[in-house]
């Protein structure tokens, strides 16, 4: 598990929008291949959204061949309702992007018989052919989508009763009347989250850090589902400085390090690279990154996941902006990314 430091939630959102971008441009997706995308609702990835609109609007990203699925949403809330999950990911995203209605998936809180829903949600994640990049937030009791406490880690999509910390955390979407919040959402499963071939998740905020901590420093526990990616394969954390409140310092000291050593064997750290970039190996996404090529030996090829890390990372910088494809400002002699400078 990656986990990635920005200063502030504003960083964290462009490194993310960034990020995603690069994903999907290096994917090159197709109507036949199209990239299959899981969202999050929540006040974390609004900024997020925010970048991506943007990055559309400058014709950096197309969501043409973009299919996305939603994480949940509130049982027995009208989808017009203007907190509905439904509500929130088109004033947020989808009616500022080129996306195909068609494409959007969100689980209907309204459907008559919601067990039958949440298993047709499923076979249309498998029938899409998986989940390529699920991005997610987290709540203050540590959960994922609406995975509370006590989830089964190999939980599917599902009804299930919201925790009493997250009816109370979400009054204030309801004009902090904690009787107007759904009681009761539908969600996809830790299990379904799991088997996305990549899990992103975005951490802000000082009331995130307890989270954070027994997310990362703690062992696998179903009290906190987010900690159940530490058995991901491909999984990365991108918190703010203010969520890292409960972390050692030394946990913190150790992420930060790891990622400056790995930017500059992708060769944009502040030392000269000694390699070309990182290996094209599975193991990439582990804490512990990049084991070099052979001696002397560029290595050509990089994962997706780190051409990523490098193009959002590079974007992040003050008076910067990301793009894969176009000419213009410093090209990367490793992967031949451009890096525009504004
Ligand atoms: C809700 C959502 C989660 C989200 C969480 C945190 O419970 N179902 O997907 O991660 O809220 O929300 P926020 O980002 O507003 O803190």
């Amino acid at each position: 598990m990656r986990v990635v430091i920005r200063p502030d939630q504003e960083d964290v959102a462009k490194w993310v929008a960034n990020y995603v971008m690069a994903r999907i441009n290096a994917f090159k997706p197709t109507a036949e291949r199209p990239f299959v995308l899981g969202l999050p609702t929540g006040s974390s990835p609004i900024l997020t959204y925010k970048h991506l609109v943007a990055l559309h609007k400058a014709g950096e990203l197309s969501f043409k061949h973009v299919i996305t699925f939603n994480m949940d949403e509130y049982v027995d809330l009208p989808r017009e309702h203007p907190e509905s999950y439904h509500s929130f990911m088109w004033s947020h995203l989808f009616r500022h992007i080129d996306i195909a209605p068609a494409n959007v998936h969100i689980l209907n809180g309204n459907a008559p018989d919601l067990k039958a829903e949440c298993v047709a949600y499923e076979e249309a994640m498998k029938a899409c052919g998986g989940v390529e990049l699920f991005l997610g937030g987290i709540g203050t009791d540590g959960h994922i989508a609406f995975n509370e406490p006590g989830s089964s880690i190999q939980s599917r999509t599902r009804v299930k009763t919201l925790a009493y910390e997250t009816i109370v955390a979400n009054a204030r979407f309801f004009g902090g009347d904690i009787s107007r919040v759904p009681k009761m959402a539908l969600t996809v499963g830790v299990g379904t989250i799991m088997d996305a071939r990549e899990v992103l998740i975005i951490i802000t905020g000082q009331h995130k850090a307890a989270a954070l901590e027994k997310c990362v420093e703690q062992g696998v526990n179903h009290m906190w589902t987010l900690s159940a990616v530490q058995l991901h394969k491909c999984a990365c954390l991108v918190c703010d400085e203010d969520a890292t409140g409960e972390l050692r310092v030394r946990t913190v000291r150790y992420f930060k390090g790891l990622e400056k050593v790995h930017m500059e064997l992708l060769g944009h750290g502040s030392a000269t690279p000694r390699i070309g970039s990182v290996a094209n190996s599975a193991s990439s996404q582990d804490a512990s990154v990049a084991a070099p090529s052979a001696a002397g030996q560029p290595r050509q090829n990089h994962l997706d996941q780190d051409f990523a890390m490098h193009v959002a990372a590079q974007a992040s910088k003050p008076g910067r902006s990301a793009s894969s494809v176009g000419a213009g400002g410093e090209v990367c002699a490793n992967c031949k990314c451009h890096v525009a400078a504004k």
